[in-house]
């Protein structure tokens, strides 16, 4: 891939809904950078425009206002190339298709080749392959959106609270699990969520957003060690970032 340019570079980016009563201005003058295998999440209340945003990003919402860049191309390009994947926060899965057959589909579409047991065995789920959805826990078809959204190999991970239907252990399984993903494959992830715990661990930078217009109030870096484990959550440098987020977060409201 061309390298120097940013995994992401967005430029003044400017959205608005028009709906029954009237517009919306659902982002105002974004500007955000990603570099190539860093970790950013997104926090803000419900409603600051964080899904908007990963959209943009993602090429599934042409913007009114800005520019888009992911690895240097705008994201249709990069959307038919596979540089990114996404995953959301309901798995969205075939229900006549079994785990292996749902991970596979973006192959048919788009004749491309991969190793689907390995990708399954890499998230956690190399022996559920035969399983329907069904039979899974939330958390495992979390893995199985996981597994289809890496399974074309994209540099980037566009993530939209990925793990905000999970009840509290699953979701902290994931976290690690996708700790131990991004720090052996270090791809560039963004990552949306409600929880600014969450945020602080897993990523080098969180973005905090706040609504109406849907905006960015600050940027912090994440200075802690890697590789990070829920260890870290007992620190006090780790509480100090995050009562810093939410203080950031009173403020706007
Ligand atoms: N398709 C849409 N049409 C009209 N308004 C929308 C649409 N999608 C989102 N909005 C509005 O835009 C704002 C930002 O929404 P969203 O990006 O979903 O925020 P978040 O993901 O941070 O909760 C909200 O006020 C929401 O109601
Ligand atoms: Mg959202």
């Amino acid at each position: 891939m061309s390298t120097g340019a940013a995994a992401i570079e967005v430029r003044g980016l400017a959205h608005r809904y028009h709906g029954a009563e009237g517009a919306l201005q659902a982002l105002d003058r974004i500007d955000l950078s990603v570099a190539d295998g860093e970790f950013v999440s997104l926090v803000g209340p419900s409603g600051c425009g964080k899904t908007t945003l990963l959209r943009a990003i993602g090429g599934l919402l042409r913007v009114e206002t800005g520019e888009v860049q992911v690895l240097g191309v705008d994201p249709e390009e990069a959307q038919q190339r596979r540089l990114f994947g996404l995953v959301s926060q309901e798995p969205g899965l075939l229900p006549w298709r079994s785990v292996e057959a749902n991970v596979r589909l973006p192959l048919e579409v788009t004749g491309a080749a991969a190793d689907v047991r390995a990708l399954l065995t890499r998230v956690g789920i190399g022996e559920f392959a035969r399983y329907a959805p069904r039979q899974l826990s939330g958390g495992m078809r979390q893995r199985v959106a996981l597994a289809r959204a890496l399974v074309h190999g994209p540099r980037v991970l566009l993530m939209d609270e990925p793990f905000g239907a999970l009840d509290e252990l699953s979701r902290e399984a994931m976290r690690l699990e996708l700790l131990r993903l991004w720090e052996s494959e270090r791809i560039t992830v963004l990552f949306v969520t409600h929880s600014i715990r969450e945020a602080v661990l897993l990523s080098d930078r969180v973005v905090v957003m706040a609504p109406r217009p849907g905006r960015i109030l600050d940027d912090l870096r994440v200075p802690l060690p890697r590789p990070r484990t829920d260890a870290l959550e007992e620190t006090p440098e780790f509480a100090a970032l995050v009562t810093r987020i939410r203080a950031v977060l009173r403020e706007a409201q």
